[in-house]
């Protein structure tokens, strides 16, 4: 037993020790930039556990190696070593600190975890599903989906996360925050956005073979952008609405039979023999059993070797119009 605290040595192998501890954690790139309120107070807590790890980490393993170096037993000493009683002290002294350390931890989790999950009134919400092997966000207020998360910083979003098919997991690194998105449930998770960027999406789940490649991206943009990009995306899916509304009244207006006849001549007489009267590559017209809908449903999308799109808006009306005319 010692009589006195050996500082000199216990010192000289402590900072030994804590150089290598502290070189790990501060050469080694272990975390993305926090661009997130929740990331900075997530990786801030994962920080204070990591130093005060260390703390505790440099004081024990220094008086290990202290211990081993200075009581190791001689090549022939095969003795016990003499009995000894426990050190009250001591045994109240490592009961105590490590119980105040763990109240410590648990205070600081909780006061993330609340934070974290604080729910701000004017947060956007965004719907993000999971589906092998892609994510979709869609914009509820907005009624639009997009492949690309789009979100203003210095504001809060809720995120809903969900499932199509199978267990993903929705992840964003910088985001500091991860989810499972699981069939039936709807798993909610906040953030707060401080930094633009773009960020990546990554699925943390193994959902398939396609699991690995199941990424997206997040852009974090400016209030002012993110308006503009509202009004952007939500006026084109307007505009595609419209416009397949117009092509869709297009089609099946009543076509002219003397247009869809030279239409027929131009795309389909190569196929279709004698103006559709004999069988040529493909089948005869005359004498089909298919009802209008259906022929048209044929040359808008095509059937076997016959491809679709030959005819589309007014020249589609027109063409089923002839054939209409002579089957
Ligand atoms: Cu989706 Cu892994």
């Amino acid at each position: 037993m010692y009589k006195k605290i050996p500082i000199i040595p216990l010192a000289v192998i402590a900072v030994v020790v804590a150089a290598i501890t502290a070189a790990q954690a501060l050469i080694i790139d272990w975390l993305p930039p926090a661009s997130t309120e929740q990331a900075e107070r997530t990786f801030g807590l994962l920080w204070f556990l990591f130093w005060m790890s260390a703390v505790f980490f440099v004081i024990v393993t220094s008086i290990l190696i202290y211990a081993i170096w200075k009581w190791r037993a001689t090549d022939d000493d095969l003795e016990d070593g003499p009995p000894t009683h426990g050190n009250t002290k001591l045994e109240i002294v490592w009961t105590v600190v490590p119980s105040i350390a763990l109240v410590i931890v648990a205070v600081y989790g909780y006061v993330v975890l609340e934070r974290n999950e604080a729910v701000a009134a004017d947060r956007l919400t965004v719907d993000v599903y999971a589906q092998q092997f892609n994510w979709t966000y869609g914009y509820p207020e907005a009624g639009i989906e997009t492949g690309t998360l789009v979100v203003p910083e210095g504001r809060q979003v809720q995120l809903n996360v969900r499932a199509r098919d199978v267990i993903h997991d929705f992840w964003v690194p910088e985001f500091g925050i991860k989810g499972d998105a699981v069939p039936g449930i709807t798993h909610t998770l906040w953030i707060n956005p401080t930094k633009t960027g773009t960020y990546p999406v990554v699925c943390a789940e193994l959902c398939g073979v396609g699991h690995s490649v199941m990424r997206s991206e997040v852009k974090v943009v400016t209030a002012k952008e993110y308006t503009a990009w509202l009004a952007k995306a939500t006026a084109r899916v307007k505009a595609s609405t419209a416009a397949t509304a117009a092509a869709a009244k297009l089609e099946s207006a009543p076509g002219d039979v003397a247009a869809g006849k030279a239409v027929f001549e131009a795309k389909c007489s190569g196929c279709h023999a004698d103006l559709g009267k004999t069988a040529g590559v493909g089948p005869a017209i005359v004498g089909t059993a298919l009802t209008t809908d259906q022929i048209r449903a044929q040359i808008k999308n095509g059937k076997g070797a016959m491809p679709g799109g030959l005819a589309t808006g007014t020249d589609l009306a027109d063409v089923v119009a002839f054939v209409e005319s002579i089957k």
